[in-house]
């Protein structure tokens, strides 16, 4: 089965051609990051504007990339939420004109669902039911335990920013550049981690979920008392910041393991997943297999996890597949998993 995917919830403009729910045959994906590096930040109506003016050929470099013509494509998987509300009714709309006047079934896809099918893409092995899997990005972080690829539960999620909002509210604090969670790492590198202490979030309290408006406050105060110019401690103030908050999300999979000690594969997904810093410390705290997307543009927002979310959708549960949910800026993350 070959599934267009198509995601526009952030910035993005993605088109992907994916076969069986695993092999990529294309992905294209346009995104206007560097006017937004300028800008500090993404401003909605700018993306939708250009997200607009990208969709119709994004979607024909996927078709031309993948050497498919439409006769070849079996059905269309396209993010219907959370996301930038204009960015979203971008991504929708092509998709429901070319459904309706193609007649190919449109599959509508959570976008934390699509982030949760990206460690099977291009994968040279399937993955191994229950698993648990952190979904860290600048919109959302959270914790669940999968017993197939599209059902499970949600043991815990943050109580206020995401993990890749924290790199980047970081990265403002230190003058670095949007995206935050790269241009930290790469300002880590060689910095040390133990340089300057941060608090632990939630520390005694019996909870899997996540907190990191502490750590940001931390590092402002930490920044606001330094008795060197901020340049002279940069890495390491970086890498400390970094290994804080990569030592908050192992902490919680550590919590999860004991939890539920069943969990054969330990899954990180999402933009943070690209983080090296957390993949390390992530497989020196356990003994099971840690899968994390296999190239770093699976890791960021793209389409092929969206088509690979379609794909196991449509075979796990074709009620769902088939329901024409409406295009929403806000969903509950607990409808991601069935
Ligand atoms: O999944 P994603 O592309 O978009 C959302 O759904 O939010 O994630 C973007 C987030 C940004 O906050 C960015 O700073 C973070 O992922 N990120 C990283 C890295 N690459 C991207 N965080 C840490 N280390 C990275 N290498
Ligand atoms: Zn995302």
């Amino acid at each position: 089965m070959r599934i267009l995917g198509i995601e526009t919830s952030c910035d993005e403009t993605a088109a992907s051609i994916v076969r069986d729910g695993s092999v990529v045959e294309s992905s294209v994906i346009a995104t206007s990051q560097e006017v937004f590096t300028d800008l500090g930040g993404v401003i909605p109506e700018e993306a939708a504007r250009r997200q607009l003016q990208c969709i119709v050929p994004v979607i024909e470099r996927a078709l031309l990339d993948a050497k498919a013509d439409w006769s070849m494509i079996d059905a269309i998987a396209v993010t219907y939420g959370p996301g930038l509300l204009g960015s979203l009714i971008v991504g929708t709309t092509a998709a429901r004109t070319i459904s309706s006047i193609r007649g190919i079934p449109l599959i509508c896809v959570h976008h934390t669902l699509g982030h949760l099918s990206s460690p099977w893409l291009d994968a040279p092995d399937p993955p191994l039911f229950p698993c648990l899997t952190l979904s860290a990005s600048g919109g959302h972080t959270d914790l669940w335990y999968r017993t197939s690829h599209t059902k499970g539960d949600l043991l815990g999620s943050t109580l206020d920013d995401a993990a890749g909002e924290a790199f980047d509210k970081g990265a403002s604090l230190l003058g670095l550049p949007y995206p935050g969670g790269p241009s930290i790492a790469k300002c880590a590198a060689g910095g040390n981690p133990a340089a300057f202490r941060f608090p632990s979030p939630l520390q005694g309290v019996d909870t899997l979920d996540f907190s990191f408006s502490g750590l940001k406050t931390a590092l402002r105060y930490i920044i606001r008392d330094l008795e060197t110019p901020l340049e002279n401690c940069k890495a390491d103030l970086a890498a400390s910041f970094q290994h804080a908050i990569c030592e908050h999300l192992t902490s919680r999979i550590a919590g999860a393991m004991k939890r539920r000690p069943d969990a054969r594969e330990i899954h990180i997904v999402g933009g943070v997943s690209a983080n090296t810093c957390l993949r390390e410390m992530m497989r020196s705290k356990t003994t099971r297999n840690v899968r994390a997307p296999v190239k770093i543009q699976y890791c960021t927002d793209n389409a092929a996890m969206i088509a690979a979310a379609g794909f196991f959708l449509n075979r796990e549960d074709a009620d769902a597949a088939k329901e024409n949910v409406p295009t929403q800026a806000s969903v509950p993350l607990r409808a991601a998993v069935a």
